[in-house]
């Protein structure tokens, strides 16, 4: 049986009970995939194991990344240009730029050039230490463009299942495509996407951009409603930009996550916390849209709704991938606390994508999903927040990453 011990961790957090659960001097033991023991000083019998001495480094839960849109052509540089002169994101994309330049440069790119962009993508992400990923379709918005984004997902996960695990997740609602109708967009996706996604099993979740000038709340609720019965679950873009009920809708149709929220209402917050729903921020969105609002963070923690911090990776509104970056600011845009912040992107992603059970803390009997940093106290993460710390990443009991 393959054994590992990692050993000596100057500061291991294993994030358990709400905190950060940090163990001096920890060390981790594995066998096989999973994790078998955590103990504070360790005495090894067991000489055919393979050791990793992790002394003057912090050990910890590797990255989840529970919202990206990664499976993309082309750059959005100029609409980034066009807002440090004064142009909001609706008005760039109600002037047909904004999603709409994405997909017109994604239905132009075959399969393989997708496959490749993306792939290179992956293999940054992974050495800035996240080992299970979120990928949203929804630069296709027709139905074989959205089922060739989410057969690039599929062999993106096939190619990497034993560095990163990809959940797919099915946005054809991500915006109405130029030169259609909305209603008759809307009953497409009801009546042939969802149904072509299920039937070729390419989705575990059905995500919708919620915001009165795209999908409002009735015609996000009618979406999801359709997933739900074709097996997928619901995921919403709920009040990024406006308030628009996307919160309600969360709480109405029992949606895993809703995210963004810079704007929910009070009652939508309530609706979430009865559901259960957990609250996805996305800080890196709010940096690159110099957006001036932030989250009802105190709301949030009074009502005791789970927080997760995702990047929202995409062209157009965040091109920040790396989770170090996303903790500093959730720190620091965002005021919640580093173990907040650390949490955020480790377990309550983890349950962000209904996976909590299985990885996101270092615990007995979950996946050995580990990171070590190249750093003695755990405060150096945000600190220190544009250097790549990671110095080993492990993905099910196996050393996927290595600086030197
Ligand atoms: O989460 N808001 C909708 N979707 C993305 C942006 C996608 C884009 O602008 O290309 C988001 O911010
Ligand atoms: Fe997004």
């Amino acid at each position: 049986m393959f054994m590992m011990v990692i050993k000596n961790a100057t500061q291991l957090l294993t994030l358990d009970d709400n905190d950060s659960g940090i163990i001096e001097n920890g060390s981790v033991c594995i066998k096989n995939s999973k994790i078998t023991s955590i103990v504070s000083k360790l005495k090894i019998s067991d000489r055919s194991a393979k050791i990793i001495d992790a002394s003057g480094c912090i050990v910890l839960p590797s990255f989840v990344d529970c919202h990206t849109h990664l499976v993309f052509a082309g750059t959005r540089t100029n609409e980034f240009a066009m807002r440090l002169e004064g142009k909001s994101y609706k008005e760039i994309l109600k002037a047909g730029g904004g999603i709409l330049q994405t997909v017109s440069a994604t239905r132009k790119a075959t399969e393989k050039q997708l496959f490749n962009l993306a792939q290179q993508r992956i293999n940054e992400i992974i050495s800035w230490g996240t080992t299970t990923i979120e990928i949203k379709s929804g630069y296709g918005l027709d139905i074989d463009s959205e089922l060739k984004i989410l057969r690039v997902i599929k062999q993106l996960q096939l190619a990497n299942k034993t560095k990163i695990t990809i959940v797919p997740t099915f946005l054809g609602a991500h915006t109405v495509p130029s030169n259609r109708q909305k209603d008759e967009y809307i009953k497409e996706i009801i009546t042939e996407m969802i149904p072509a996604v299920a039937k070729q099993n390419l989705a575990q979740f059905c995500d919708v951009f919620c915001e009165n000038f795209v999908f409002n709340a009735q015609e996000s609720k009618k979406i999801l409603e359709t997933a739900k019965k074709f097996g997928m679950i619901p995921k919403i873009h709920a009040d990024e930009i406006e308030s628009s009920g996307g919160a309600e809708i969360a709480g109405l149709v029992k949606a895993i996550s809703a995210e963004h929220l810079l704007f929910p209402s009070d009652q939508g917050l309530k609706a979430m916390k009865k559901s259960n729903v957990t609250a996805v921020l996305l800080p890196g969105t709010t940096l690159f849209l110099k957006s001036k609002h932030i989250p009802p963070i105190d709301k949030m923690r009074k009502l005791g709704l789970t927080i997760a911090l995702g990047s929202d990776y995409n062209p157009g509104t965040c091109m920040i991938y790396q989770m170090p970056i996303i903790i500093a600011l959730g720190c620091l845009l965002y005021n919640m606390s580093l173990v907040e912040a650390i949490r955020g992107v480790t377990i309550n992603s983890a349950k962000a994508l209904g996976m909590d059970n299985q990885i996101g803390s270092i615990k007995v009997g979950k996946n050995a999903d580990l990171l070590i940093l190249d750093v003695s106290d755990y405060r150096q993460i945000p600190y220190q927040f544009g250097k790549n710390l990671i110095k080993t990443v492990i993905k099910n009991g196996n050393i996927v990453y290595s600086r030197n």
